[in-house]
């Protein structure tokens, strides 16, 4: 049984909800005004105590953050170590991996991220390596099976990301988590999507190594994001570079420390960090089990009801649906569909090939309009971007 979530009061809490229509909670969330007034009590602080001296009063609630950050994900807070964004998270464990050589190889799901996959091409480039595509199911989603088949004693690592940035496919990771732990080869998963908005436990999952940004579903403030490393795992792994946080300088030379924050530096943003423990302490409050309960409901209306509209196409994959709702109106461009809706401030998305380049091509797509649905969104919000999307496009008819 999950707790019901009193919507009205987290709405007010929110002072976005009073200025805009959000739909664009995957690209960035609006933050509640704790995580607002911890952010900007800290920075006036460090004005007046000094930042150093502001930081040293501040390292409880820092550890109570990374507490937090583990309990969201079920792992242990000397797997958790803070980034500035996602892709940087992701880009810092994979650098740490063994160099790749010629012959050796990377097997992705479709749906990518972009920016990940562009590490990982451009690094199996120098090497000689390959970077391959797991086969999809029938619903899109990355298939396990197929996975195991590709299996070889060349194969470096498995790249999973969970919810995809270009529609609501949940793809199956604890399937994936299963073939690559028979395997014994790391598994990486992109889980920016999946932070806040879904229930996490990286044993279940099986994964090596998980990461997401603060910003989105969890309404923390941008810059601040979330790398989970499993520790008998992250032990063999080399950070591309280390600092005195990191290591301490001894005898023969550095000693690397044996938690995840050798993936952190010494200097790093107190203030957003304290803003991502209130919105993470938050999340756990209301529950991610009713946060989800709530998406999936509105989601699900969301889709029926831009589904119902002649000349709207919806490009969701998967079974199970996250809050990301994707769909084009024949004869206009997702990017103007966006800023028509921004006219009437109505705030969606759009996705070009970049962000997930394997799939949009896979699917002879080019760009998608996105609307994310968050629990803070309404049905009456549904309905007004609903009125509006239909009104568009009657304009392109
Ligand atoms: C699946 C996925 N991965 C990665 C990112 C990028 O995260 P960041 O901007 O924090 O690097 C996004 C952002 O939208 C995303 O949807």
């Amino acid at each position: 049984m999950t707790q019901a979530l009193d919507i009205e009061q987290l709405r007010s809490e929110t002072p976005g909800c009073a200025i805009s229509t959000h739909f664009n909670h995957s690209g960035s969330s609006l933050p509640s005004n704790t995580v607002l007034a911890v952010v900007t009590e800290h920075l006036q602080r460090e004005s007046l105590y000094g930042p150093m001296e502001a930081a040293a009063n501040a390292a409880s609630q820092i550890d109570e953050a990374r507490a937090d950050a583990a309990g969201l994900i079920c792992a242990t807070p000397a797997e958790i170590a803070f980034s500035s964004s996602g892709s940087a998270a992701w880009g810092l464990a994979f650098a740490a991996l063994p160099p790749l050589v010629a012959g050796d190889r990377i097997l992705v799901g479709r749906q990518e991220w972009g920016g990940n996959l562009s590490t990982m091409q451009a690094a199996a480039k120098r090497a000689g390596a390959r970077v391959e595509t797991i086969p999809v199911n029938e619903d899109g989603s990355v298939d396990a099976n197929a996975l195991a088949a590709m299996i070889d004693d060349r194969v470096r690592l498995v790249a999973l990301t969970w919810l995809p940035a270009n529609g609501g496919l949940i793809n199956d990771a604890a399937a994936i988590g299963k073939v690559t732990k028979a395997a014994g080869i790391p598994y990486f998963i992109d889980a920016a999507q999946a932070l806040g908005q879904l229930p996490v436990d990286v044993s279940a999952i099986g994964c090596d190594m998980l990461k997401g940004s603060g910003r989105k579903f969890l309404r923390g403030p941008r810059g601040a994001a979330i790398l989970y490393l499993r520790k008998a795992f992250l032990e063999n792994l080399e950070p591309a570079y280390l600092d005195v946080l990191s290591s301490t300088w001894g005898e023969d030379g550095p000693n690397v420390r044996s938690d995840a924050q050798r993936f952190e530096t010494s200097e790093k943003p107190i203030a957003l960090l304290l803003g991502l423990g209130a919105a993470l302490k938050h999340a756990r409050s209301l529950g991610v089990e009713a946060i989800r309960h709530r998406i999936r409901e509105l989601s699900g209306q969301l889709r029926d009801q831009l589904g119902a509209i002649p000349g709207v196409t919806i490009h969701d994959l998967g079974t199970e649906k996250s809050g990301l709702v994707s769909f084009t109106v024949a004869g206009m461009a997702p990017q103007t569909i966006r800023s028509k809706l921004a006219e009437k401030r109505i705030t969606i998305a759009a996705n070009g090939i970049p962000y997930t380049p394997l799939d949009m091509m896979a699917r002879g797509l080019n760009e998608v309009a996105r609307a994310s649905v968050s629990y803070l969104n309404t049905t009456d919000e549904i309905d007004r971007l609903c009125d509006n999307v239909a009104a568009l496009v009657q304009q392109a008819a």
